[in-house]
């Protein structure tokens, strides 16, 4: 493994995604790392051959995988997808990965867990997800931790950032047009902006701690708790939104297809002690996201 070397060639897949985004441009001004990113016909997780081309022309030593099926409540109609996609694209990233060398980081999220605890939940708890995403999720999981190679695999939680198809989007978008907007106040876990998670893995990626890492902002709160702040937010620093009202509902009244775990919230003790960071907590995360990196 070549991982600490003090220039890191990177191949990036899924690079149309909020996360992978952040990647590129998180990147573009440093020195140590090269961030090659194709798009995903030239580089199809599910298309072992595809991903053996991208590695042969780009010679990576790090493969940093943002491919993934995210939709949560499309997965349960397209589960085929969503195992193919987040299980055996994992499968086949191991393969070229081992074959060739190269350290994969990988990200899985917390709806592999069903929400029954009431404290943060570690990298040892036992998963048991409650949809067809977090399934699939689990699958790629799983794989990993049985390679036996070298890995990063990071779960994350509640993730916005570049791209704006996210909640923090669907708030502001639903501001502008009504005023009083619906959120539920029964889903607790952890908003995590973009930006931190890129700057976690780029400091993951120097040492050579391999192996399973939680990683979200500090602080928990409900989806009800992260609309009324990204509101406040606008309205002190943008004088926006002053006659809107979040108001509190429940996950019932949304009928959505999938089941989200009611307590998600990531226990951040392993990587605070692998690597010793200060980890923002969501409310100046969002706050920095909302003023110094928006076009509002
Ligand atoms: N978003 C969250 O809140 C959240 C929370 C926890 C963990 N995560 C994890 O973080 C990672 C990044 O998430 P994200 O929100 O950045 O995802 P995203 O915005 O949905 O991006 C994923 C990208 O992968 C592409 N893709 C799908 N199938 C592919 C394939 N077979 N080969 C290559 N690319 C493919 C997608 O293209 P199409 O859109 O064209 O399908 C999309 O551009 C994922 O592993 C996700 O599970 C996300």
């Amino acid at each position: 493994m070549n991982a600490l070397r003090s220039e890191l060639k990177v191949l990036l897949t899924g690079s149309k995604g909020m996360l992978a985004k952040e990647f590129v441009s998180g990147c573009r001004n440093r020195k140590d790392y090269i961030i090659i990113a194709p798009e995903e016909e030239e580089c199809n997780i599910t298309d072992i051959s595809s991903i053996k081309n991208a590695v042969n022309s780009i010679n990576p030593q790090v493969l940093i995988n943002c491919a993934a099926y995210t939709d949560v409540d499309a997965c349960e109609a397209n589960q085929e997808k969503a195992f193919s996609v987040n299980g055996e694209g994992v499968e086949n990233l191991i393969q070229v990965c081992k074959e060739n060398d190269i350290l994969l980081v990988h990200f899985s999220t917390d709806f592999v867990f069903d929400g029954g605890k009431k404290s943060p939940y570690t990298e040892e708890d036992k998963q048991n997800p409650l949809g067809i995403y977090g399934e699939s999720k689990l699958l790629g999981e799983q794989y990993l931790l049985n390679s036996h190679a070298g890995f990063f695999l990071i779960r994350t939680s509640w993730m916005y950032g570049n791209g704006w198809n996210n909640f923090v989007q669907a708030i502001i978008n639903n501001a502008v047009n009504h005023t009083e907007v619906s959120v539920v106040d029964d889903q607790i876990g952890n908003p995590t902006w973009t930006r931190d998670i890129v700057d976690i893995t780029l400091r993951l990626l120097k040492t050579e701690q391999y192996g399973i890492y939680n990683y979200s902002n500090e602080g928990e709160c409900s989806w009800y708790e992260f609309a009324c702040e990204i509101i406040r937010i606008l309205q002190n620093s943008e004088n926006k939104f002053h006659s809107t009202k979040i108001i509190p509902s429940k996950s019932a009244q949304l009928k959505r297809a999938a089941k989200r775990p009611a307590y998600s919230a990531l226990s951040k003790s392993k990587i605070r002690a692998a690597i010793g960071i200060d980890i923002p907590h969501w409310k100046e995360s969002l706050k920095k996201f909302l003023i110094e990196e928006s076009e509002l």
